[in-house]
């Protein structure tokens, strides 16, 4: 997955097309004021939900494993937070947190048994005794067909160099082992007619909540909530997104 080729576009692209997923700050605010701080936030990226609990009052321990989005989180400037460039499943910090938080399905870039556990286990050993953890999990990565073709997402204009950027995206779906492979191209087009094309691979696990379950278990987590939207809603046959909260056991 190449979130450093994508960093520049994530900010502008999620106020662009991503309606539903911001109301997740929603849940984050309410559960940070619930469990406290100090707070550990993995795959933090360019700081979306970072910078709104840093205003809140919050302190953070910020990381991500891509340099690209932290540099855009720290051009941000942020008062009372830590930011550090590792992998969810491997950092180690002479520290221990009251509560640590997944947004956005980041979890579920993690495509193998081993590694999400091994995930767990290392953000188990970054809490306090009693600490929480908590991450939305989106259940229907896997729903739905395919769409092999490369199709038109959108095109709009990118006022950081004023050019004008149309998405491309496609996906297959890997039914055995249950993860969705997208593909996404980027085509800019400068003022000068320059053309430019990225690619992003992105690929997400599906997640069903008896998995879960199983998964938090053997991390020594035990689930004290499930919410089944970002209003700490129940979960229902319809729910989008699935807000685990565990707690070290
Ligand atoms: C969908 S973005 C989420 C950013 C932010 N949390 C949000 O909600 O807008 C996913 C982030 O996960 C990071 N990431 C992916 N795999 C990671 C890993 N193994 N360890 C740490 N960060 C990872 C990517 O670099 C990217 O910034």
């Amino acid at each position: 997955m190449n979130w450093n080729d994508h960093a520049k576009y994530y900010d502008w692209e999620f106020e662009l097309i991503c309606t539903k997923q911001r109301e997740d700050i929603r849940i984050w605010k309410a559960l940070t004021n619930e469990f406290g701080g100090p707070i550990l936030e993995l795959c933090c990226g360019s700081g979306r939900i970072t910078q709104e609990l840093v205003n809140d009052g919050h302190h953070i321990f910020a990381i991500d494993n891509s340099i690209e989005m932290l540099d855009i989180l720290k051009a941000k400037n942020l008062p009372n937070l830590e930011i550090l460039k590792s992998d969810m499943t491997t950092f180690k910090l002479d520290r221990r947190f009251k509560f640590a938080i997944i947004s956005y399905s980041s979890f579920q870039q993690l495509l193998t048994l081993e590694e999400q556990i091994k995930c767990l286990s290392n953000i188990h050993d970054h809490l306090e005794d009693g600490g929480v953890l908590a991450m939305d999990i989106n259940p229907r990565i896997c729903e739905g067909e395919e769409i092999l073709l490369r199709t038109h997402s959108y095109t709009a204009e990118y006022p950081i160099n004023n050019s004008i950027v149309t998405m491309y995206t496609s996906h297959s779906i890997d039914r055995i082992n249950q993860i969705k492979h997208w593909r996404d191209e980027y085509l800019e087009i400068a003022e000068n007619g320059e053309e430019r094309k990225t690619y992003v691979d992105i690929s997400l696990k599906e997640c069903s909540k008896d998995y879960m379950k199983l998964l938090f278990e053997k991390s020594n987590f035990e689930i004290i909530n499930i919410y089944g939207d970002f209003d700490k809603g129940e979960v229902t046959e319809d729910s989008e997104n699935l807000v685990y909260v565990a707690q070290t056991s």
